[in-house]
């Protein structure tokens, strides 16, 4: 049983014990209505107190139950709910640290609140594409006003308990006690102050109206369309809280509970489900245990003060971490060090940062062009040119100053971690840690595992990620690890694409359209066309057979190298980066189509997008085949966080699994067979091949 039952005197007090934030689990919703029959049953008890344990009162579902059975089984929240509110004796939630979600809506079915200050209170559903299903669109606004609680609903933010107790007239507490540490026997002393009264207070009689209803319905969901366009819910949060002020109370509970269920079956929804585990299953390594020993990082190094390393050391500025740069010249420190307070002025001048966190985080960066002075530091990260030579100079210097224990991390994009960590006597203190850029910007992190990479050091990479903000997710060691890995696939059909009739503009918009952040030569232009064609020579020797449109290496040769160019795939104005689409672009590609002897034909935006995407897909499952990600989830994070695939469409695998392997397997037969493409290209990898065949998905 994960609640627990005493009694203090007259009061019986019920406490939420599933940690770490008192989750409604099975057990706990069990316990609640168990401790509630007993407080009835016992002629001593004349009021009851529900609280929680630890730091929450309760965040609501149970994430351990998600999408099973159990999160359905009786007593579910309603029912929970139901018996707090026919219980005969008065029942008290006192609040404290975390109310959000279901563990809201249970406060709310009580005949009383009160809270502590600094409570959170949120109805979060909004987040993972769903409306609150327990009262909760019924309930509040009939306590806070149907404005506030719009807000809160459809935005799915927290809000502080004292902010919400000093609104004049709000009734989601009767009592603001003066700190946590108050609030245990305030609460008590409350639930014997209305030990007497009768009828008890229910929240579902109270009245809920809006004065200029139908305007001000009108204006919200005018709002809710432009912020919200790909997500259904926000739109429903809207109906569900008309509904409260137009609908009896069980009618509108009724018309709450019918839209939760048919929001549970969108696929944006689905997918942001899928993104809130996948989020958290990323940080779990499956031979890593959550209580291997961290090593302790107060302070990091950062060798090279270019563009990435620029970037990555102010992730460590931002968190409160020392940061010393290290480089080859002084000049290049200084120009590295002017990049980094111009980016911090240009959010100062954002109002983004203010003046005094700016000087506290440049305190804390120091400089030098001595290996010596780096001995020190707990963790080095490497960011120097993407060369092996210059890296294994860089690495032996590591590997004779710095003190013991410290953790060796290179931001290579491309080369091998293993020879990397072969540079130094010390492989098990050697470790990848991909940035993208703009480093101090992109929420992904890929931690790459080299054979001998020691499972202390990744747990602490994990840990240290967490600290700076970003998703990280463990990749092993492959050219281009995972994301670019699979990038790679997405370029070579982009370049088959053009080679056969479509134009940059053409994919591009498609992509986009399908909810990329941006087409794949508007991020060619963006990265620089030049990086990508440094790498096809690297592989032409390494892969002589792996067939490419050489369209793209035809660009560079123009010297296109994209906006840093002012001119790419597209043309660009002078400090501008609007993609103006090219005539002479344009008819290079005609021509190279004229050279292989191809007649453009007209390519749907449809094809277009199954097949950059399926090649994400089908290289993802060589990945995983592989080992080099441990689970599909992991390569979906990847992708949303780091590549701009659309949030509402969970990521490449997801996304394959929601359109059924059977049929991905069927298109990728279908583009085999067109001879302007490359038949091995679209040979299913096994493992999908074999998914597809069981009619299973990746997760
Ligand atoms: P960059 O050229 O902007 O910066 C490299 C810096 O390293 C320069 O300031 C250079 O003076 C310094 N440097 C070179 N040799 C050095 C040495 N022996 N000792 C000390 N400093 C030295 O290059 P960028 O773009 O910052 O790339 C750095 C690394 O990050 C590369 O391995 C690259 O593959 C990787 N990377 C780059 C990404 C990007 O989008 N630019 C994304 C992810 C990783």
């Amino acid at each position: 049983m994960t609640a627990e039952y005493k009694v203090h005197g007259s009061v019986a007090v019920i406490t939420l014990a599933n940690p770490p934030v008192n989750g409604l689990g099975l057990a706990t919703r069990q316990g609640i209505v168990d401790g509630l029959g007993r407080a009835n049953a016992d002629p001593a008890v004349t009021s009851i107190v529900i609280t929680g344990a630890g730091g929450a009162f309760s965040g609501g579902a149970d994430i351990k139950e998600f999408g099973t059975d159990k999160s359905l089984q009786e007593p579910n929240l309603l029912s929970v709910i139901a018996a707090i509110e026919n219980s005969a004796k008065p029942v008290v939630a006192a609040m404290h640290t975390v109310a959000m979600g279901g563990g809201l809506e249970l406060a709310l079915g009580c005949h009383y609140r009160v809270a502590a200050p600094g409570c959170s209170i949120a109805l979060p559903e909004v987040k993972l594409g769903l409306i609150p299903g327990a009262g909760g669109t019924q309930r509040l606004p009939r306590v806070i006003g149907v404005e506030a609680a719009l807000n809160l609903i459809v935005s799915g933010e927290p809000v502080k308990s004292e902010l919400i107790g000093s609104v004049p007239g709000q009734k989601l507490f009767d009592k603001l006690v003066a700190s946590p540490e108050a609030l245990a026997a305030e609460a008590l002393a409350f639930a014997q102050s209305v030990a007497e009264v009768r009828p008890l207070p229910l929240v579902r009689n109270l009245p809920c109206k809006h004065p200029e209803g139908d305007a001000y319905f009108q204006f919200a969901r005018n709002m809710v369309k432009g912020m919200a366009k790909n997500y259904p819910a926000p739109a429903k949060c809207v109906d569900a809280v008309e509904a409260a002020t137009k609908r009896k109370f069980a009618d509108g509970m009724l018309f709450e509970r019918e839209i939760f269920i048919n929001l549970m079956w969108t696929p944006e929804s689905r997918a942001l489900r899928h993104l809130f585990m996948a989020e958290r299953a990323a940080s779990k390594i499956p031979d890593v245990p959550s209580d291997t020993p961290k090593r302790e990082i107060k302070s990091v190094a950062v060798i090279g003060a270019g563009t990435m390393g620029g970037g990555i050391s102010m992730n460590f500025l931002n968190a409160g971490i020392p940061v010393k740069i290290l480089e080859a010249k002084q000049e290049a420190l200084d120009r590295g060090v002017a990049t980094i307070k111009k980016n911090y002025e240009a959010q100062v001048k954002k109002g983004k940062l203010k003046e005094d966190k700016y000087a506290q985080r440049m305190a804390l960066l120091t400089t030098t062009l001595d290996y010596a002075d780096l001995k020190d530091a707990d963790l080095v990260i490497e960011a120097v040119f993407e060369e092996l030579g210059v890296k294994e100079a860089v690495f032996k210097q590591l590997d004779a100053v710095m003190k013991p224990g410290a953790i060796l991390a290179s931001n290579t994009s491309t080369l091998d971690v293993d020879k990397i960590a072969a540079f130094t006597k010390r492989p098990e203190d050697v470790v990848g840690m991909h940035f993208f850029s703009p480093a101090n910007v992109m929420k992904l992190l890929e931690v790459v595992r080299g054979a001998k990479t020691s499972k202390d050091v990744l747990a602490t990479v994990m840990a240290i990620g967490k600290k700076i903000k970003k998703t990280s997710v463990v990749s092993g060691v492959c050219d281009g690890f995972i994301g670019n890995r699979m990038i790679e696939q997405y370029s070579r059909q982009a370049g088959f694409l053009l080679d056969e009739g479509a134009t940059p503009q053409q994919v591009d918009r498609a992509v986009e359209k399908f909810g990329f952040a941006m087409g794949p030569f508007r991020m060619g232009d963006l990265a620089g066309n030049d990086i990508g064609w440094a790498i096809r020579k690297r592989r032409a020797v390494e892969r002589a057979d792996m067939k490419y449109s050489r369209t793209a290496d035809k660009l560079c040769e123009l010297g296109r190298f994209g906006q840093k160019t002012g001119a790419g795939w597209y043309d660009y104005q002078a400090g501008k980066r609007d993609a103006i689409p090219s005539d002479l672009v344009n008819k290079m590609i005609e021509d190279h189509r004229k050279e292989l002897g191809i007649t453009p034909r007209k390519i749907s935006d449809e094809e277009i997008v199954e097949r950059l995407v399926f090649a994400l897909v089908n290289e993802g499952a060589h990945i995983l085949e592989d080992g080099i990600a441990s689970k599909s989830g992991d390569i979906d994070m990847v992708y949303l966080t780091g590549y701009g695939f659309p949030i509402y469409r969970g990521g490449p695998m997801h996304y394959a699994s929601e359109v059924g392997l059977f049929n991905v397997v069927q298109a990728m037969d279908r583009f085999a067979k067109n001879p302007n493409d490359d038949a091995q290209f679209w040979k299913p990898a096994p493992l999908l091949a074999k998914l597809a065949a069981e009619g299973k998905a990746f997760a």
